[in-house]
């Protein structure tokens, strides 16, 4: 990735950025032609506030990509969201660098809690397939109806509703703690039958 642009937590003197972050994200889905949950600028400046968003910078400070945390279900689950890079600072692994940032910033924040996301974007599929989340149907995620709600202002949410909240044009994608210490215990168990 380019060195020359940071990816750190935002904090409260990030919250300048944040009509930028939206406008950006607003004309992406344009040009997209697919559905997002709409987000406020109050909602935003918050998610800053809480250090629960990543964004990056050039060494100008020139905005660059965002993306934010936020929990659901009594924190037992984490969704990582509204992920955006400027055209200009596309292809040279700037979304898989903040995806990670907000991967390992949700693992410190909610250690236990399964990590997941929605997307209908091929590279977000490959970037979470590499941080080891899975292609799972809308049963497997959380079941908080705030979390659903942000699907209301999405162009596509007749479909979620008229399938009952069974699927959508979105992929849903999960990441699970549990399969991760199983996993651990599987290779102590090859490893050590191989020791054998
Ligand atoms: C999707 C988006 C965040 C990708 O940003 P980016 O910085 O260009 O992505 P990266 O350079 O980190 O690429 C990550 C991987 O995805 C691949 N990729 C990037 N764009 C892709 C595309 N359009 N189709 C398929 N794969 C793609 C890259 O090749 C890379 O794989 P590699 O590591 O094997 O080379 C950016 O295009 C964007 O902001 N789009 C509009 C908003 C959006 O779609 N957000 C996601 C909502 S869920």
């Amino acid at each position: 990735m380019n060195p020359k642009i940071k990816v750190v937590v935002a904090t409260n003197e990030h919250i300048p950025y944040v009509d930028i972050i939206l406008d950006t994200i607003e004309k992406a889905a344009k040009v997209r032609g697919t559905g997002i949950a709409r987000r406020s600028n109050e909602y935003v400046s918050k998610k800053m506030e809480e250090g629960k968003a990543i964004i990056a910078l050039t060494e100008e400070n020139e905005f660059a990509g965002f993306c934010y945390i936020e929990s659901w279900g009594n924190k037992s689950f984490v969704a990582n969201s509204g992920l955006i890079v400027v055209d200009k600072f596309r292809g040279m692994g700037l979304a898989k660098a903040i995806k990670k940032r907000a991967f390992m910033l949700s693992r410190e924040m909610f250690p236990d809690a399964k990590i997941f996301g929605l997307t209908t974007g091929a590279a977000v599929m490959k970037i979470n397939a590499e941080l080891g989340y899975r292609a799972v149907t809308f049963a497997e995620l959380t079941d908080d109806v705030a979390f659903w709600k942000g699907c209301e202002s999405c162009v596509n949410y007749d479909i979620l509703q008229r399938s009952d909240r069974r699927f959508c044009m979105c992929t849903g994608m999960l990441f699970d703690p549990l399969e991760l210490k199983r996993k651990d215990v599987m290779e102590g168990v090859s490893h050590a039958i191989e020791l054998v």
